[in-house]
């Protein structure tokens, strides 16, 4: 009985476990069938995604370019040779200034501000020096004298006439630093667009920290070290803003720029700011106050004498020193200040520029140094001051 049922019982496993291995196999079957059916569609996929991709990049590339063989970004024109567009180095510092951005796109982008705050590299805070200009830089050789040895601490910037090259060598700090510029009219708004484009270009590298407007006509009284280390370490700005309580300033505020601003919050001060990072891009960024002064602030009302020292004291006064850095000499009265040429340029008169006696705050100390900068000087200066460069101004 036992046995037999046991038999039985034995049979029965054997019908089960054929049922079990026909399913199985069945499944087996139906699995690899499936696994092979999607490996070979993907792997066509794939190869004709791959093709087209090839295929779309020779075309539009030209084909002296090496083709991404695994679909890297890369952009051969705009960077001047192949370069993988996705490098921190390219973010950080455009190498080329040239670009077809409008103001409206630069601005926006000049605007960005990382939030996380360390760097994913070793930041060297760096002192952008814009020059704003016609054409060409008579003092360009005592400039070149000036950044002599320390290129890894400043960028330089050109704003000139739309197309004007400066002729400079190649070895030079200002051979290609002209930025996409924009006709400037004196005494208008473009006189102010053109500094606000400058300070756009400039944000885009992140190791900029410093930004100093210069003229053709400026020169530097102090050494490199003396100047960047000035600037580096203000707590402070150096945008010139006072209350002018006469016709050549509050006279020059209109009441239609109310409610948003008032007669008491007005200011004036000299166009040749300095301005840090934070302060830069709050006014790159500023849309609604820079229109009211490009509407109602027309001769002889001057937006670039009236609209930074009035935007700063409205909203980051206490980031401003409200002096600036640039000495010039308004003593002879009239709408221009004094040129100094060659028969002028002494050894007394760029020491009294240096230190005549007035101390100037600076942090919460004072510093016998007050102007790092001097304005105006004309093409005549040029040798005398290369003469005395070394043994007043130490560099
Ligand atoms: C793609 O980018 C990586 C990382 O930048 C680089 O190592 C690689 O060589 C690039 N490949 C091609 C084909 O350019
Ligand atoms: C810089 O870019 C412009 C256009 O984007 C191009 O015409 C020019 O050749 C580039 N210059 C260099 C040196 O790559
Ligand atoms: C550029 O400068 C060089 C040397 O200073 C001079 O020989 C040349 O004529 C200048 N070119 C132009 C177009 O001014
Ligand atoms: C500059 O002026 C602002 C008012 O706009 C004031 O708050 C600030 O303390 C002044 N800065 C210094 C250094 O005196
Ligand atoms: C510069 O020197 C000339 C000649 O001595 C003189 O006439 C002129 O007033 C001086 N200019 C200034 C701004 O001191
Ligand atoms: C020193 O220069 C400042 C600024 O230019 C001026 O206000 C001041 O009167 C000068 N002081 C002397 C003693 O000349
Ligand atoms: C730069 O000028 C400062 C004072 O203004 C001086 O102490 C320093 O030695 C100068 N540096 C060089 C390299 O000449």
């Amino acid at each position: 009985m036992h046995r037999s049922r046991g038999e039985k019982d034995e049979t029965d496993k054997h019908v089960g476990l054929l049922k079990l291995v026909q399913v199985l196999s069945f499944l087996v079957v139906f699995v690899a069938g499936v696994v092979i059916g999607l490996v070979t569609s993907s792997h066509i996929n794939q190869h004709f995604v791959s093709k087209a991709e090839i295929y779309s990049f020779v075309n539009h590339f030209s084909a002296d370019v090496p083709a991404g063989k695994d679909g890297n970004c890369t952009v051969v024109r705009d960077c001047g040779k192949a370069e993988d567009c996705w490098s921190v180095k390219t973010f950080l510092r455009p190498k080329n200034l040239t670009h077809r951005m409008s103001d409206n796109e630069l601005f926006w982008r000049a605007s960005m501000v990382p939030k996380k705050e360390e760097f994913p590299y070793e930041r060297v805070p760096k002192v952008a020096f814009m020059f704003l200009t016609r054409g060409p830089l008579p003092l360009l050789p005592l400039w070149e004298r000036f950044f002599r040895g320390h290129e890894k601490l400043f960028s330089i910037y050109v704003h000139a006439l739309p197309g004007y090259k400066l002729n400079v060598s190649s070895t030079s700090p200002f051979y290609r630093r002209e930025i996409p510029s924009q006709q400037v009219s004196w005494g208008t708004v473009t006189l102010a667009d053109a500094e606000r484009r400058l300070l756009a270009n400039a944000l885009l590298d992140f190791s900029n920290e410093r930004f100093v407007l210069l003229s053709e006509s400026c020169i530097p009284v102090y050494n490199f070290s003396t100047v960047y280390n000035y600037l580096i370490g203000s707590a402070h700005g150096f945008v010139q803003s006072y209350d002018e309580p006469t016709r050549y300033g509050r006279g020059r505020y209109s009441r239609r720029m109310l409610p948003d601003i008032k007669l008491y919050q007005w200011r004036k001060g000299s166009q040749w700011f300095e301005l840090n990072r934070a302060l830069a891009v709050n006014v790159i960024s500023d849309t609604k106050y820079y229109t009211l002064f490009k509407k109602y602030c027309l001769p002889a009302c001057y937006p670039d004498e009236h609209y930074l020292p009035t935007y700063l004291n409205m909203f980051h006064g206490s980031l401003n020193s409200n002096r600036t850095v640039t000495w010039v000499d308004w003593s002879i009265g009239g709408p221009h200040p004094a040129t100094y040429g060659e028969a002028n340029v002494s050894v007394d008169f760029i020491q009294s520029i240096r230190n005549n006696g007035t101390l100037c705050q600076y942090n919460s100390e004072t510093t016998s140094i007050c102007f790092l900068f001097a304005r105006k000087f004309a093409p005549s200066a040029l040798e005398p001051l290369l003469k005395l460069s070394s043994s007043v101004m130490e560099f």
